[in-house]
């Protein structure tokens, strides 16, 4: 089955009809991407009491105005990204025979590796990409899952795990205290659920007929993805495509759904893909921070009011997911299965 896998058979002349994308969604040749806008970079240094409304303020108005940032001087350490990274492209080099053992297209399966999207037989166009994913809570269980191979895997992803949650929930009792509410507002079934999701592009032979990822957003809370020193990640903004320029001390933080939810609606969940280039491997490394399955997620009670009605219904995660993975990309219709008539 790993035969499927891009990384296993991606040195090909030309790319296979199966994964040209439609004219209206691939790159294209001259694909219109601004270098005039760039998204915000947050400097979350040790700042004083009264810097701290201002830090607060930045992140806020990224998270309106782009649903993405990214953030430096983060306190996570670089010895460490880079460590997780190194591990996660030796993960992808390894032979075919040592990625089968976590090979599984079975969504039962808690740690799995595979190509392109879990709708694979049934999507139209793949993407070109192959995908490693598995939870990281509760840490000690799930690690049993994890791969074994390289040999340093699970030593290195479990801290890099635990460093990165808890950076993603100070960003989250920011951006609480930021739309007023109790920063702690998120510490709880909300954020109960880590995920490690690990992109591998290999270099494709026609980046402007293909896409990594094509445009969708995160169906979690918050994502914290690193996604090393190659050029990919795009964000859509005002009917154009950013990049999202890889910097070398820099976390990248994106809103997700239920962010957006929370914050009735104020926080953007912007949509994003990732592009393909023909020279070098990318990799990239999200840390999905979501709600357990059965918690209810709803409008936070303190922002709505008379004057500010809910626009969004409650609802149980897990049939967020389920209605996300059947309309996956469609943003529109996603939202509109949870939102109150006004
Ligand atoms: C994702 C994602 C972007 C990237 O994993 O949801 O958007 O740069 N990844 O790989
Ligand atoms: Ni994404």
């Amino acid at each position: 089955m790993t035969e499927k896998l891009v990384s296993s058979w991606f040195n090909v002349e030309s790319l296979p009809e199966d994964y040209i994308f439609p004219e209206e969604t691939r790159p294209g040749k001259f694909a219109v991407v601004s270098h005039r806008k760039t998204v915000p970079v947050i400097d979350l240094k040790k700042v004083s009491y009264q810097d701290r409304s201002d830090l607060v303020q930045q992140i806020i108005k990224a998270s309106e105005e782009f649903g993405f940032f990214q953030v430096i001087n983060h306190g996570v350490s670089m010895d460490l990204v880079d460590d997780t990274m190194n591990v996660m492209k030796e993960f992808f080099n390894l032979p075919a025979e040592e990625k089968a053992s976590v090979y599984s297209v079975d969504p039962k399966q808690c740690c799995r590796l595979y190509t392109s999207s879990v709708n694979f037989d049934r999507e139209k166009v793949h993407f070109w990409r192959d995908h490693l994913r598995h939870p990281c809570t509760p840490l000690e269980e799930c690690m049993k899952s994890w791969p074994q191979k390289p040999t340093r895997y699970r030593e290195v992803v479990r801290e890099y795990s635990v460093e990165l949650k808890k950076l993603g929930l100070r960003i989250m009792e920011l951006i609480c205290e930021g739309i007023g509410l109790d920063p702690r507002y998120c510490e709880n079934e909300l954020s109960k659920l880590v995920l490690l999701s690990v992109n591998h592009y290999p270099p494709c032979p026609d980046p402007s007929l293909a896409l990594g990822l094509p445009k969708h957003a995160d169906p979690n809370l918050i994502t914290v993805l690193h996604q090393g020193d190659v050029y990919g990640l795009q964000v859509f903004k005002d009917g154009e495509w950013i990049s999202v320029e890889p910097l070398p001390n820099a976390l990248v933080i994106n809103i997700g759904y239920q962010l957006k939810i929370i914050s009735n609606g104020r926080l953007n969940s912007a949509e994003h893909r990732a592009v393909t280039n023909s020279i070098e491997a990318r990799t990239s490394i999200a840390l999905f921070i979501s709600p357990s399955f059965d918690c209810i997620v709803e409008p936070a009670m303190g922002l709505v009011n008379e004057s500010n009605p809910p626009l969004f219904r409650a609802f149980v995660f897990k049939e967020f997911l389920s209605h996300y993975t059947s309309n996956y990309g469609e943003a529109e219709a996603i939202l509109k299965h949870f939102k109150l008539q006004a």
